[in-house]
């Protein structure tokens, strides 16, 4: 059986075990896939003992994600704009390869599960840390019309467009200074949502057709951005789980080289 495993810390809460082997019964791949803590400290040290031990790969979570890109040999294009890694290939002669899945996950979750355009259309996104990093060349990549972020700390934000700005012209700005354009889509990208607190963002930026999506999920009740997209009038809402299981397939892809449905996942993890 092959061995695979998510690493992070904490990591017990992660809901990847259970997708990837709902992948793999699916699929009909024969592998294991657990949840590991490791020590934030010897990072680099457990990694290469998995490495050693058999594993063939490992999904990357909080707070490893810049220290796999560190580690890895060789960085898929994606995976080096982003600067992180949530995917490792360990491959023979001890090569190891870095990806990063999320952008992909989020572009599909969007594009495919939601049905929503990007390209030419007003996209406005909250927030400036790694998460926010680790998605935006796959959505630059779409073309959209406008891409803004905002974020508490502009410098943050500026220091992202001056990043990608090989790829694509993207505007910065401060919660305050939001508010006189509208716009089609709002990806709330900040940490906000983990203490159930929402960005300082101005009710003036939906529009009748707006559509808002939340990086972050909860399984049994509506984000706090949802909600209050939902309050205010917001076209359509979504949390992160479409992107979760998205990504999770984009990694099991790599690794097994067969692609995994993903509606029937997305609906079950819901249901339970
Ligand atoms: P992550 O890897 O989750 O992106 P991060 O790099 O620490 O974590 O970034 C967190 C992001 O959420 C930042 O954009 C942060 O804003 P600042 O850069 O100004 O700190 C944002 N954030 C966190 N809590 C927030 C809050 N209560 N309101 C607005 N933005 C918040």
């Amino acid at each position: 059986m092959d061995k695979y495993a998510v690493v992070g810390n904490p990591v017990s809460h992660s809901l990847s075990p259970r997708i990837h082997r709902m992948f793999a019964e699916e699929t009909d791949q024969d592998i294991s896939y657990e949840a590991l803590q490791l020590d934030p400290n010897n990072f680099v040290t457990e990694i290469l003992r998995l490495q050693a031990s058999g594993y063939l790969g490992v999904n990357v979570t909080v707070p490893f994600k810049q220290q796999a890109w560190k580690l890895a040999k060789k960085l898929s294009p994606r995976a080096q704009d982003a600067g992180a890694v949530n995917t490792l290939i360990f491959q023979p002669l001890a090569l190891i390869a870095g990806d990063n899945t999320d952008g992909i996950g989020l572009s599909r979750d969007l594009i495919v599960n939601h049905q929503i355009l990007i390209e030419h259309r007003k996209i406005l996104i909250l927030g400036a840390g790694g998460a926010v990093r680790g998605v935006l060349g796959p959505l630059l990549a779409k073309r959209p019309g406008l891409l803004t972020i905002a974020n508490r700390t502009v410098a943050k934000a500026e220091q992202l467009a001056e990043d990608f700005f090989h790829i694509w012209d993207v505007q910065t700005c401060s919660y305050e200074e939001l508010g006189r354009d509208k716009y089609d889509l709002i990806i709330n990208g900040t940490s906000a949502g983990l203490h159930n607190e929402l960005p300082p963002v101005p009710d003036s930026v939906l529009g009748v057709n707006s559509v808002c999506y939340d990086m972050m999920y909860n399984l049994n009740q509506p984000t706090t951005f949802v909600n209050w997209a939902i309050d205010r009038g917001a076209l359509r809402a979504y949390d992160g789980l479409g992107m979760l299981v998205e990504q999770a397939a984009e990694s099991f892809y790599i690794w097994r080289g067969v692609r995994p449905h993903t509606e029937l996942v997305i609906q079950g993890l819901r249901q339970d």
